[in-house]
């Protein structure tokens, strides 16, 4: 059965937003007393599989965060699952399994924007997630948003790349946007040009040296770095798919990399856990929590300036 994530009763606006999509869910006015606009919650790679059993660790992680948001006494104005919502091939079970674990946060009347990783499938995922899919996407087959706060508008983009037609057509580990979604992006950038951008991609740049060059990242990295670098309210560009938390900048633009909710890569340095954005005019506080209380980057924070412009 179709899992819609939006109680329908609760949403009250659906807008139109430079050609994206964005719901926002009614709140009661005790609950909006609640809500930090300058207070966004980043999660990603949350890879839950339908067959996990609900004390396995990777659902458990998922459950104890939301638990976590839905408990805070200053709730975040948006929440970003960015990518790899599915274990390994998006199965439609893997999708429900996912839409029940997160159901806290939209009961809440918490705002949650999803991306697509190199483990999602989107048909399946919008066959399962119905309410996701745009009536009319502003980028043909690409799952893309805009989300406007008082101090940054957020441009959620979606770098799963496929190969192949029809039932031939698979997914690669390699992120792309194409041309189609960097005309979208660099559109929508000229049209709000007075306030930080934010963009969110599940895929890593592959920029410079190091971690930036991690082989498994975005392949138009490059015509992405143009097109961002020369548009300055552009501040600042988050992603997962790595597993691991760093925080690079190149031309101007940070970049940071935030844990993975569900598993590490390195488990001598990484654990898992998310990050919660806190927005200023000149900057954000990025902090990352860990399910490992004990773990050296729980409550860790990066302190981000915007480049000037
Ligand atoms: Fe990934």
């Amino acid at each position: 059965m179709p899992i819609h994530l939006s109680t329908p009763s609760r949403r009250t606006f659906l807008t139109q937003l430079g050609g994206a999509v964005v719901c926002a869910p009614a709140l009661h006015a005790a609950e909006a007393a609640r809500v930090d606009a300058d207070r966004i919650a980043i999660l990603n790679d949350t890879h839950i599989g339908a067959q996990h059993p609900a004390s396995a660790s990777i659902p458990t992680h998922l459950r104890e965060t939301v638990a976590w948001l839905v408990a805070q006494e200053r709730r975040p104005a948006a929440v970003v699952i960015n990518g790899d919502l599915a274990l390994s091939n998006g199965r439609p079970g893997d999708y429900a399994h996912f839409a029940r674990l997160i159901a806290p946060l939209r009961e809440a009347g918490m705002p949650v924007h999803l991306t697509l990783g190199n483990h999602d499938d989107r048909d399946v995922f919008y066959q399962v997630l119905q309410a996701e899919k745009a009536a009319e996407p502003p980028v043909v087959s690409r799952h893309v948003g805009v989300v406007t706060l008082p101090k940054a508008n957020l441009f959620l983009l979606d770098s799963l790349k496929t190969v192949g037609q029809g039932a031939e057509a698979r997914v690669v580990a390699q992120g792309l946007l194409g041309a189609e979604q960097l005309a979208w992006l660099g559109r929508l950038l000229d049209a709000h040009p007075g306030k930080p951008a934010l963009v969110f991609a599940h895929h890593n740049p592959r920029l410079g040296g190091g971690e930036l060059h991690y082989p498994g990242g975005l392949e138009d990295s490059e015509p992405l770095w143009d097109l961002l670098a020369s548009r300055p309210q552009v501040k600042a560009y988050i992603h997962g798919h790595i597993h691991d938390r760093s925080h690079y900048q190149h031309r101007g633009i940070h970049i940071l990399n935030t844990p993975a909710t569900s598993y590490v890569s390195k488990q001598s340095t990484s654990t898992t856990g998310w990050t919660m954005a806190q927005l200023s005019d000149q900057g954000a506080d990025f902090t990352t929590l860990t399910h490992e209380k004990a773990h050296a980057w729980n409550g860790k924070v990066e302190k981000v300036a915007w480049r000037v412009g």
